[in-house]
């Protein structure tokens, strides 16, 4: 259960004690593929990109994947390997050398991949084989293609997924990351286990809710005993209809069980999704606020917030940190910008997913 009080006092340029780690201030950097990652191995560019935005209390990578398997975007970058280790360091050192923290977001792409993306030897593979509709994928060379439907895994092959997560929990620690986070939300691989549409299974893993949130529970209690329950916290996103989740019946008891094991288990954070400003449906607030007070470890709130928003839900008590997406991607001294008042650079969305400097590591400071 929460100690969050009900009516806070926190200003975004507070500092907070997030599990074991010291943060400068209560802003957070949300996770942003961007497809740098040539080989699927961070470089340079990734380095000073984080290093930029080092004056965020807290980083959240983008999505990087813990199997070859969950590759399945063009250009991600991956994290199950002694290579990956040695290349993600530079980014630790670059965001510590300037008094930053940083997580590593874990996102596996399960269904939503393409087998072009992926590395040889690896497979598409998700809770159940239910082909996505309409969405399509990018394959460099080749444009956006349409996306074979996935292999059902077996339950060895969601026992070795569980496993990779572990692994890469401990290879995060080792290339010096003082945490990570899962990525439980937008439609990849533990949101397909969370929900009933993409979770047509009949063994353990599927069908009560009990079922279908205990791949989330597994990998999270898994991860934990690996690196320490304070050093893990997920992003969620109930109410989240990205990448063909449609809403159903059970989400509002799906989530509350969901929190409540995540308290059990005792996680550093829970981070909610909500792409209401984005057009999709939004996470009702009463809603969020239940999630917030079942859960005892910190709350990240995220999904178009401006400095302004930022600061009343901190007050409001309505969670602990807050998460800036696209605001940090366009502005890397988004904290300065706040302190000053001054105008934010607008992002240029064309050159989100593009290779090289332009548009990633060229956005201007004051
Ligand atoms: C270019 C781009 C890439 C994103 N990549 C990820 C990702 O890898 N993992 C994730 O959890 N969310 C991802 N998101 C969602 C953001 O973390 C965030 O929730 C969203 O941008 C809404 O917040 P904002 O209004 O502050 O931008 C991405 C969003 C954008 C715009």
């Amino acid at each position: 259960m929460s100690n969050r009080s009900a009516v806070g006092t926190a200003s975004l340029f507070d500092p907070f004690a997030l599990g074991g780690v010291e943060l400068k201030n209560r802003a957070v950097m949300a996770p942003l593929t961007r497809s740098r990652a040539i080989g699927n191995l961070p470089n340079e560019l990734h380095a000073t990109y984080y290093g930029q935005r080092a004056g965020a209390g807290l980083i959240i990578t983008e999505g990087v994947s813990p199997s070859p398997n969950g590759l399945g975007y063009p250009r991600i970058p991956g994290l199950f390997n002694e290579e990956q280790r040695a290349a993600w360091q530079a980014v630790t050192d670059a965001v510590h050398e300037k008094g930053g923290r940083i997580f590593m977001q874990f996102m596996h792409t399960g269904r939503v991949s393409h087998p072009a993306n992926l590395p040889e030897g690896a497979r598409v593979l998700a809770p159940s084989a239910v082909p996505l509709q309409s969405t399509k994928m990018w394959v460099d060379g080749e444009g956006e293609l349409e996306i074979p439907v996935a292999d059902a895994m077996t339950s060895d092959e969601v026992l070795e997924a569980i496993a990779e997560y572990v692994t890469a929990g401990r290879l995060a620690i080792e290339a010096g990351f003082d945490g990570v986070e899962l990525h439980g939300a937008n439609g990849y691989l533990i949101e397909q286990f969370i929900h009933p549409a993409t979770n047509r299974r009949e063994d353990e893993w599927g069908g009560s809710i009990q079922n279908r949130i205990r791949f989330a529970l597994e990998v999270a209690g898994a991860v934990a005993a690996e690196i320490g329950r304070d050093r893990v916290g997920i992003r969620i996103s109930p109410f989240g209809v990205f990448n063909e989740m449609p809403l159903y019946d059970e989400i509002e008891e799906t989530y509350v069980a969901l929190v409540r094991g995540l308290d059990e288990i005792g996680l550093a954070y829970v981070h909610v999704v909500d792409h209401s400003s984005m057009g999709t449906p939004e996470v009702p607030a009463p809603f969020k606020d239940r999630l917030s007070s079942i859960f005892g470890g910190a709350f990240i709130l995220s999904g178009g917030y401006d400095f302004e928003r930022a600061n009343e839900d901190l007050e409001a008590g309505r969670g602990d940190l807050v998460a800036f997406g696209r605001a940090f991607l366009a502005n890397p001294d988004l904290l300065t910008r706040f302190k000053l008042g001054a105008e934010l650079n607008e992002p240029r969305p064309e050159l989100f997913y593009t290779t090289g400097p332009e548009g990633y590591t060229d956005y201007p400071t004051l």
